[in-house]
C-alpha cells in the first residue's frame, strides 16, 4: 500500500479480537497424556485450562479469525488496512509469510503483510511498529495479531514445558486519531540473543550450545526452556521495562488504569507487580483459562478488558512481555 496521508493528531487502538481453538484441555485432562498433574501446574504456574489446536487449524487461521474480529469491532472493512503484522514463533510455513496468508484470508489483498519472529515479545513490537508507522502519516489502519500454536512445537515427552502453553490469537487495530490525546506516550524494544538458548528450538546438534545445554529434552525441533534461568530474567525484565516507562512519562502507578502484561507465570507476575507497587486489581492476569499463548497472550487480555468495558478513553495502559530471544520490551499508551 502506498503513504498517503499527512501525520494525524494521535493514534487510537480502535478495535480488539480474538480467537482460541475448540479443544479446551484442563490440568486433569493433560495429566491423562503427560505425567504431570493439576497439583502440581496450578500453584507453580496459574495454569488450569487452555486450549490446544487440531492439525487442520492454522495459525494463520487462528489469525485471520481474530483479525476479522478487530476489524469489524474498530467498524472497518478488510480492505481499509493498509498494513497487517503478525507476531508468530510457529508460522504456517518458512515462506509465504504467515501475515501475507491472513491478509488473503481475510480479503484485505493487497494491504501490506509482515511477520515479526520475537516470541512473546511478539505483539509489543507489533503495537510499537503500528504507532510508528501511523505517526508518521504513512498509514491509518495497521493489524496487528498475535498467533501462536505451541502446542506443535513443545515435546509432549518434555512435562517441564509442555504443560505451560496453549494455543491462541489475539489481534489489535491501530488507526490515526484526530484527538492528540489519543497516543503512545513510551515504547522500548530490547533483545540479548547471548541468552538465547535459555528458550529456543534448536534443528541439529551445531544448535547446542557448546558444552551441551543441561535441559535439552533429547528432540530437535521442540521447544527447550531452562525453566529457572527464564524466570530470573523475565522478573527483572517486567520491572525494567515498566520502571522505565513510568520515569519516562512522569506518571505514576496511580495514574495507570491497567497493566497488560504477557500471561508467564502468574507467581513472577505478581511477585513482579508487589515489588513495582501496583495493586492487584490493576494487572489484568488470565493464564488460568488459557496458560501461555507467546505472542497472542496480550492481545487475548486486551480484547477482554475491552469486551468487559473496563478501558475508558483516556486511560492509561501498559502493554509489557518477555520471551524468547531472549527479548523484552514495553509501551505506554493513552486510548
Ligand atoms: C516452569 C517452572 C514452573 C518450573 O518450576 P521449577 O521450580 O523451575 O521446576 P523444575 O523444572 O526445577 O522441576 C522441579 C521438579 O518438578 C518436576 N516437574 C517438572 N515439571 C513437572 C510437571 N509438569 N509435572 C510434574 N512434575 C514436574 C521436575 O521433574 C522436578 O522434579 P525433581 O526435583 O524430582 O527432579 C518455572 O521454572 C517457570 O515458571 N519458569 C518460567 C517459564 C516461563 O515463563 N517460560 C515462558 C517465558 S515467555
Amino acid at each position: 500500500m502506498t503513504s498517503k496521508n499527512a501525520p494525524p493528531a494521535g493514534i487510537r487502538i480502535a478495535g480488539t479480537g480474538m480467537a482460541v481453538p475448540p479443544r479446551k484441555v484442563s490440568n486433569d485432562d493433560l495429566a491423562k497424556f503427560v505425567d504431570t498433574s493439576d497439583e502440581w501446574i496450578r500453584p507453580r504456574t496459574g495454569i488450569v485450562t487452555r486450549y490446544l489446536s487440531d492439525d487442520k487449524q492454522l495459525t494463520s487461521d487462528l489469525a485471520a479469525q481474530a483479525v476479522t474480529d478487530a476489524v469489524s469491532n474498530a467498524g472497518l472493512k478488510p480492505t481499509d488496512l493498509d498494513l497487517l503484522v503478525c507476531a508468530t514463533m510457529t508460522p504456517d510455513v518458512i515462506c509465504p509469510a504467515t501475515a501475507c496468508r491472513v491478509v488473503d484470508k481475510i480479503g484485505a489483498v493487497p494491504c501490506g503483510a509482515m511477520d515479526l519472529n520475537l516470541a512473546c515479545t511478539g505483539l509489543v513490537a507489533g503495537l510499537s511498529i503500528a504507532a510508528n508507522f501511523i505517526q508518521s502519516g504513512a498509514y491509518k489502519h495497521i493489524a496487528v495479531v498475535g498467533a501462536d500454536r505451541l502446542s506443535t512445537i513443545v515435546n509432549w515427552d518434555d512435562r517441564r514445558t509442555c504443560v505451560l502453553f496453549g494455543d491462541a490469537a489475539g489481534a489489535v487495530v491501530v488507526s490515526a486519531s484526530d484527538n492528540p490525546d489519543q497516543r503512545c506516550l513510551y515504547q522500548q524494544l530490547n533483545s540479548d540473543g547471548g541468552m538465547g538458548d535459555a528458550l529456543y528450538v534448536p534443528r541439529s546438534e551445531q544448535d547446542i550450545p557448546q558444552g551441551g545445554h543441561e535441559g535439552f529434552n533429547g528432540k530437535y525441533d521442540t521447544l527447550q526452556m531452562n525453566g529457572r534461568e527464564v524466570y530470573k530474567f523475565a522478573v527483572h525484565a517486567l520491572q525494567d521495562c515498566v520502571k522505565d516507562a513510568l520515569k519516562h512519562t512522569g506518571l505514576a502507578p496511580d495514574d495507570i488504569k491497567m497493566v497488560i502484561p504477557h500471561q508467564s507465570n502468574i507467581r513472577m507476575l505478581t511477585s513482579a507487580w508487589k515489588k513495582l507497587g501496583f495493586p492487584d486489581d490493576k494487572i489484568y492476569i488470565n493464564i488460568d483459562r488459557f496458560g501461555n499463548t507467546s505472542a497472542a497472550s496480550i492481545g487475548l487480555c486486551l480484547h477482554e478488558l475491552t469486551e468487559q468495558g473496563r478501558l475508558e478513553e483516556g486511560d492509561y495502559v501498559i502493554f509489557v512481555a518477555q520471551g524468547g530471544g531472549l527479548t523484552w520490551g514495553a509501551s505506554l499508551w493513552q486510548l
